[in-house]
């Protein structure tokens, strides 16, 4: 059998701006769409996570990434930069090495999760770590892409857009057809609107062959409560949230964001850190699936919307999980009181082992 090719390859057909690209891969894409049990049946809907964390650099970041770093190549970049909240910078710097290519990565100060700093270092990107908030490092990359021969690889560039769509052809392929409700994580906006520009395309090609989607989704997306500019209605100066992977306070794609929710009658809303650690807990303990704070926004998100009583029953409903959990593990580490959790501590003895595990009084 023939391994999955990467998100490029695969729908070469409906990425038309990358045809002519030599493609750069490191086989994302492709990732499992699991039916979330202990959800649905809370919810009282059909509710499934695409576990993006499963990506080769542990997060959906890959799909944009081989899309932008294929451009960069086409165009013959010898370097690219980004600003990060650190998925996009371990994505770049991984993606770069492949391409070669040197990257350049500017995050905020001391709100880089441990398991995402690891990556950029290990794929040796220029770390630059700026004294001031992901949106003054993406002031300053923009600016530095501008001015000089480096290419830059945010959401702003619009292959970062093109190849991340193709999570909802995945979607739709695996369902048969779009969900109702489509739920996800918002930061620098930029996965929101590639989803919807992935469903409208899906639903537009519907009419003349098979394999599509015949509807779109409401799109519900969730912001952290401190870090909520497009719920406010204005920008966050100093956002602050423990899922640091959405901790930005002016997202470039701010009007795409409106776009989405508006066009597909959904909705952005603010979920606090509280609520996004319970929902960390729950997906964890209660799916088996492992993710990154950030990520469980989504998940935060549909358990408010249910508690709202705003859940259609039997609707069916995606969440994305945008990253893997042993990006920033220390969360998993503390119960819903915030204690640290300790291992019981054993001899050398199975009968003692076996006590601790109840299976013997
Ligand atoms: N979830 C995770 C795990 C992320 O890393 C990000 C963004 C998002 C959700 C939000 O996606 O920005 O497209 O709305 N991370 C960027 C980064 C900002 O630098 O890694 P978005």
């Amino acid at each position: 059998a023939q391994q999955w090719r990467g998100v490029i390859r695969e729908y070469a057909d409906r990425l038309p701006l990358l045809r002519d690209a030599p493609v750069v891969t490191l086989g994302e894409g492709g990732t499992p769409l699991i039916h979330a049990d202990y959800l649905s049946e809370l919810v009282g809907a059909e509710v499934y996570v695409k576990y993006e964390g499963l990506n080769p650099t542990g997060s959906f970041k890959d799909r944009g990434m081989t899309a932008a770093m294929s451009m960069a190549a086409k165009s013959g970049a010898k370097a690219v930069i980004c600003a990060s909240t650190g998925n996009t910078s371990a994505s770049a710097a991984a993606y770069a090495i492949k391409a070669g290519m040197t990257c350049g990565v500017l995050v905020p100060e001391g709100k880089i999760a441990m398991g995402k700093l690891a990556q950029a270092i290990a794929h040796g990107a220029e770390l630059l770590q700026v004294e001031g908030s992901f949106d003054d490092c993406l002031t300053v990359a923009r600016k530095v892409a501008e001015s000089y021969p480096v290419e830059l690889v945010n959401s702003v560039n619009p292959a970062r857009i093109e190849g991340q769509k193709t999570a909802a052809f995945e979607i739709i392929d695996v369902l048969g057809d779009a969900p109702d409700i489509h739920c996800l994580p918002v930061g620098n906006a930029g996965n929101i609107t590639a989803y919807w520009k992935g469903y409208r395309e899906s639903a537009a090609l519907a009419a003349d062959s098979d394999g599509h989607a015949t509807k779109a989704p409401q799109m519900w997306g969730f912001q952290a409560e401190g870090a909520a500019p497009i719920v406010k209605g204005h920008p966050v100066d100093e956002p602050d949230t423990v899922a640091t992977a959405i901790r930005i306070g002016n997202p470039a794609s701010w009007r795409q964001a409106l776009a989405a929710r508006d066009e597909s009658s959904g909705l952005i809303d603010a979920v606090t850190d509280r609520q996004i650690l319970d929902a960390h807990r729950v997906i964890s303990s209660r799916e088996g699936i492992f993710v990154e704070p950030g990520s469980a926004a989504s998940i935060a998100g549909l358990l408010m919307m249910h508690a709202r009583g705003d859940i259609p029953a039997g609707a069916t409903i995606v969440c994305t999980v945008t990253g893997h959990g042993l990006k920033d593990p220390q969360w998993a580490l503390r119960n819903a009181d915030g204690e640290d959790v300790q291992p019981t501590r054993i001899p050398v003895d199975a009968v003692t082992a076996a006590r601790a595990l109840g299976l013997e009084d």
